[in-house]
């Protein structure tokens, strides 16, 4: 065991772990934030993604060691309120069926639209493949995408 201090969503936050143990089950198990998923546990699926200084990251690939001091974002601190225009999106698309691989999916699209704010399909397409969703919500993730790209624009022909 020992000791680490993370910045999680903005808050340091210290935690007693095994050197070894997955950044996902520090979230989940040691600090109650459990909007971030275990898919499959071996980086295939991306339920797990979170933000570790601004990268999507595989949580359940990520020991603690390795993420210790760095600024880490999970779905519960994209936005405060629900607001990000991701969540809005989401939300207006109907994009989720079950659920389960949406959390990774908003945190992979959040960290799309913060380096390519017009993504195409294809930036989308590539951006996103490694995210997987049994239900096959992959249409809609495109349109809240682009939608969500739309929101934060500027306005066509502003000065
Ligand atoms: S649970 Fe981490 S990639 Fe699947
Ligand atoms: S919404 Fe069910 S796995 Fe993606």
């Amino acid at each position: 065991m020992s000791s680490y201090t993370l910045t999680i969503n903005g808050r340091a936050q210290t935690v007693d772990a095994p050197p070894n143990l997955p950044l996902l089950w520090v979230l989940r198990d040691l600090l109650d934030l459990k909007g971030t998923k275990y898919g499959c546990g071996i980086g295939q699926c991306g339920a797990c993604t979170v933000h570790v200084n601004g990268v999507p990251t595989r949580s359940c690939m990520s020991p603690v060691s390795t993420v210790a001091r760095m600024n880490i974002t999970t779905i519960e601190g994209l936005s405060a309120d629900g607001a990000h225009p991701l969540q809005r999106t989401w939300c207006e698309q109907d994009v989720p069926q079950c659920g389960y691989c949406q959390a990774g999916q908003i945190m992979t699209a959040a960290a799309l639209l913060a380096a390519n704010p017009t993504p195409t399909d294809s930036d989308i397409d590539d951006a996103m493949a490694g995210n997987l969703c049994r239900c096959g919500t992959y249409l809609r993730i495109r349109e809240a995408i682009h939608a969500a790209a739309a929101l934060v624009a500027p306005a066509k022909g502003a000065a």
